[in-house]
């Protein structure tokens, strides 16, 4: 057991002191829970074999599933990839910082153990004022997985962190929840087209607009077995998952209401949109059903209230796939272990 520190950084010109001890620990080789504004992430220096060997042990993680390296500026990426391509400017010029990740060739100063033994790298530019300035403060780029334990929703408060770390990692940064709440958009560069390996708030259409051609992996709506070979390691895994049985339900607000009534109602649960009227067991609203930033805002919160609650199945009204929907979908389908149903 570590003792786990927990520091206060809203602000990073007032809080200066916890900001500097940040930095000191991550720097030394520790492990800290920090903000970004997708989601919290597990840091450690992305360069230091060892100090990434820390976050796989704490989060429970497989060994094979590369790390995003976090950096503050353009000129921290210089000698962490072989080269920067025209569509990594184009896509930094609009995206960084911000919810943006991407894929390229990496050099030897990215260890195995930080791209999961890969001879590529993903790297992410966040927005969020405190991860920045903890980055600058370290002066070395940061590894950061989500700071769950491996398999459980993403952590989008210093709380989750809390529950999940506490007693694992050397610090918990405490700022504000996370603005975005669903993971970063994943793009790799490194094929001869563009392809989207995980949806996020950087949307496809976006990213079609900037780049022009980008293909969509098929990992983004698909199951893909555990033994096979795929481009984003992290996508085989199961994720997302509460404790209880998860169905993603989808039809209009009706068919979702009456199918929801007709299960056996102990321990049942219904995650629904704003819209979805007349449920009379427990209920969520994760919002609007077209208001998907709201709804990625919510639902790794909600997903965990359903433990907290004991609730043995749940029910969700399955989001549209058009817009931020598309990573809504991606990460509810997976927390339902791909059982989708259609109410009539
Ligand atoms: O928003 C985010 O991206 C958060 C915050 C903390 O920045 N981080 C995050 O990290 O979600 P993680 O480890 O939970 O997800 C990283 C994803 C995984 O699906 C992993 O397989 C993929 O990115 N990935 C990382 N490096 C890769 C590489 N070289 N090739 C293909 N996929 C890669
Ligand atoms: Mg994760």
């Amino acid at each position: 057991m570590k003792q786990t520190k927990l520091l206060p950084i809203y602000d990073p010109e007032r809080d200066r002191p916890a900001l500097l001890e940040a930095g000191r620990l991550l720097r030394e080789g520790g492990l800290v829970a920090i903000p970004t504004e997708t989601v919290y992430g597990l840091a450690a220096n992305a360069l230091d074999p060892e100090a990434v060997a820390g976050i796989f042990e704490a989060k429970g993680r497989p060994q094979d599933n590369p790390l995003i390296v976090h950096i503050h500026e353009m000129s921290m990426m210089e000698d962490l990839v072989t080269g920067i391509p025209e569509a990594a400017h184009r896509l930094a010029e609009r995206f960084w910082p911000g919810p943006l990740t991407m894929i390229l060739p990496k050099t030897n100063r990215i260890p195995m153990a930080t791209s999961g033994g890969l001879e590529t790298v993903a790297i992410r530019m966040p927005s969020n004022a405190v991860a920045r300035a903890i980055i600058e403060a370290a002066g070395v780029p940061l590894a950061a997985p989500s700071a769950n334990r491996s398999g459980s929703p993403s952590p989008t408060t210093w709380q989750h962190c809390v529950d999940d770390l506490e007693g694992r990692v050397d610090a918990i940064v405490q700022s504000d929840p996370c603005a975005v709440g669903v993971e970063s958009t994943v793009i790799t560069l490194c094929g001869e087209v563009p392809r989207l390996l995980r949806p996020g708030a950087v949307t496809l259409e976006q990213l079609r607009e900037t780049l022009g051609q980008v293909e969509m992996d098929r990992g983004v709506l698909e199951q893909l077995s555990p033994d096979a070979r795929v481009s984003s390691p992290g996508m085989k895994y199961k994720h997302y998952a509460p404790k209880a049985e998860v169905t993603l339900v989808r039809g209009t607000g009706e068919a979702f209401v009456r199918y929801v009534q007709q299960q056996q109602p102990c321990g049942l649960w219904a995650i629904c949109f704003e819209e979805d009227a007349g449920l009379t067991v427990p209920n969520r609203c994760y919002g609007a059903r077209e208001d998907h930033l709201t709804q990625a805002n919510r639902i790794f919160d909600l997903l965990r209230e359903m433990d907290k609650q004991g609730a043995k199945k749940v029910c969700i009204h399955c989001p549209d796939t058009d817009g931020v929907g598309l990573a809504v979908y991606n990460r509810l389908i997976r927390s339902a272990a791909f059982h989708v149903v259609d109410a009539t």
